[in-house]
């Protein structure tokens, strides 16, 4: 039987019952990040989407975004611009608050990271609610970045985070999801 890289990427996600708290269940990319190879094709399937898309930057969702945006910026031959929770960038910041699938937040971008009119790609790990990413798209969009794609390895169709992310113009990339 044939085995999709988009299949290959999912059987290496861990799910972790009632966690952090009861009736959530937690998608772990720890498993995929550790096995050297499924790291390696989860980083090529960006590089290789994006690598024709003439895109500036790669911006970088707090925390877990960090890790395949900045190896995916680094591969691109681009600049890496973390999105990160409030109170984290020493800089003059503009804010954006959200909810979460458990609890809310605020994130912050420095007022620098981005020339009007530079081509962004948005990478977390996983559209839950959406409200993380649809923040940090918003955050650059202030700025004046065109948004090229909002990129993400999870989604969680159930929680309607990547509908509400596509209702609201952002074109999404998911690589697989869990129903
Ligand atoms: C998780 C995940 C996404 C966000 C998805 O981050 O890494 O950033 O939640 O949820 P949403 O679509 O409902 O916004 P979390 O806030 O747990 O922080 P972490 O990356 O620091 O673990
Ligand atoms: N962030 C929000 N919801 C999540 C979930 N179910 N698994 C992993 N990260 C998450």
């Amino acid at each position: 039987q044939h085995l999709t890289y988009a299949d290959y990427i999912k059987a290496h996600i861990r799910t972790v019952s009632d966690w952090p708290q009861p009736g959530v269940q937690f998608r772990d990319i720890t498993p995929l990040l550790q096995d050297p190879k499924t790291f390696r094709v989860l980083v090529d399937i960006f590089v290789h989407r994006y690598m024709d898309q003439r895109v500036d930057m790669v911006a970088g969702l707090d925390a877990r975004g960090f890790i395949l945006g900045s190896v995916v910026a680094y591969e691109l031959n681009v600049g890496f611009v973390p999105i990160r929770k409030k109170g984290k960038l020493p800089f003059t910041t503009i804010a954006e608050q959200y909810e979460l699938e458990y609890g809310s937040a605020t994130v912050e971008v420095h007022a620098d990271a981005c020339t009007p009119g530079q081509r962004f790609v948005v990478i977390d790990d996983l559209i839950a609610t959406g409200g993380t990413m649809t923040a940090g798209v918003k955050l650059l969009r202030r700025l004046g970045a065109d948004i090229v794609e909002a990129g993400a390895i999870v989604d969680l169709p159930e929680l309607g985070g990547s509908q509400v992310i596509r209702d609201a113009g952002i074109p999404l990339f998911t690589v697989c999801d869990f129903a």
